[in-house]
């Protein structure tokens, strides 16, 4: 399994949850990866586990995005693949959302992805050979939710920043893309969760037991169901797909 033997990969927010799993994969396929977040003593830990590296990374701030990406380069030799993965969940009624929550989401999941794509994007024009660039989209972005407006809005924004990055960056033979995942079990659910628990009045625990029982495929997601596109998309295989938004959510979002 090398799919990805010799490729060199930054992987955002990457310290648990789906990225964790996605930095696991490309190792398994023979990448190198750089783990960039924000959590730092879980990204050094997660690294260690797995056989990746670590470097600071918040992408809501840009002198630390460009660090991260040069610090990349000079540990890995150049950047083949990036994922913007980092985001950040929030939910509320429309008459209770604050601009300091939409600032907050809107700084994370949506200009963190695209000046992140952007820095990576300057270093892969600049080595001359393409790359592969996967945004963390999700069903969220498909549609609105009468609580999740902030989030889903954000989500619907990098299914866009995918398909211009993508028609744009095509022309230097970067294949930018998105995975739209549609309910995955980790910590960021447990969050999720409890903003239910806050605003529909469930009990802990039970927002995520109705969720994953209506999900056609009959559970949740895992952050592994989800690798076996985040591989491809980054594979010689997946060269002539450009601007698109995949979804892994066992038909959730069909139903
Ligand atoms: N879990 C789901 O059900 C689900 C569904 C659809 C889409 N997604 C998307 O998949 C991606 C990964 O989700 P997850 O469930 O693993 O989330 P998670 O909350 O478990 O992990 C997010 C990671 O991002 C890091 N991070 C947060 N702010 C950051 C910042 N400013 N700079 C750098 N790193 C930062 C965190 O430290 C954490 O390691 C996200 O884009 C999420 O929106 C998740």
């Amino acid at each position: 399994m090398t799919r990805l033997a010799g490729k060199r990969a930054l992987i955002t927010g990457a310290a648990r949850g789906i990225g964790e799993a996605f930095a696991t994969a490309y190792i398994r396929e023979g990448a190198e990866v750089m783990i960039g977040d924000i959590d730092m003593d879980r990204a050094r830990e997660t690294a260690a586990r797995i056989g990746a590296r670590a470097v600071p990374m918040d992408v809501t701030d840009q002198d630390s995005i460009d660090a991260a990406v040069a610090e990349t380069v000079a540990e890995l030799g150049g950047i083949d693949i990036l994922i913007n993965n980092a985001a950040l969940f929030t939910a509320a009624p429309i008459t209770e959302i604050t601009r300091a929550d939409y600032n907050r989401v809107f700084d994370i999941n949506v200009a963190g992805c695209l000046f992140t794509l952007q820095a990576v994007a300057k270093q892969m024009i600049a080595q001359g050979s393409g790359g592969r660039i996967i945004n963390m989209a999700s069903q969220a972005g498909r549609r609105g939710e009468p609580l999740v407006a902030v989030y889903c809005a954000s989500k619907a924004a990098v299914i866009s920043l995918t398909q211009s990055a993508g028609l744009n960056l095509i022309e230097h033979g970067i294949n930018v893309n998105a995975i739209a995942p549609g309910v995955v079990d980790g910590e960021h659910w447990d969050g999720v969760d409890a903003f239910f628990a806050k605003y529909e009045g469930k009990a802990p625990g039970q927002k995520k037991k109705e969720v994953g029982e209506a999900v056609p495929f009959g559970r949740m997601g895992t952050a592994e169901d989800l690798t076996g596109m985040a591989v491809f998309l980054a594979s010689d295989e997946a060269r002539y797909i450009v601007a698109q938004t995949y979804n892994v959510d066992g038909g959730n979002w069909m139903s």
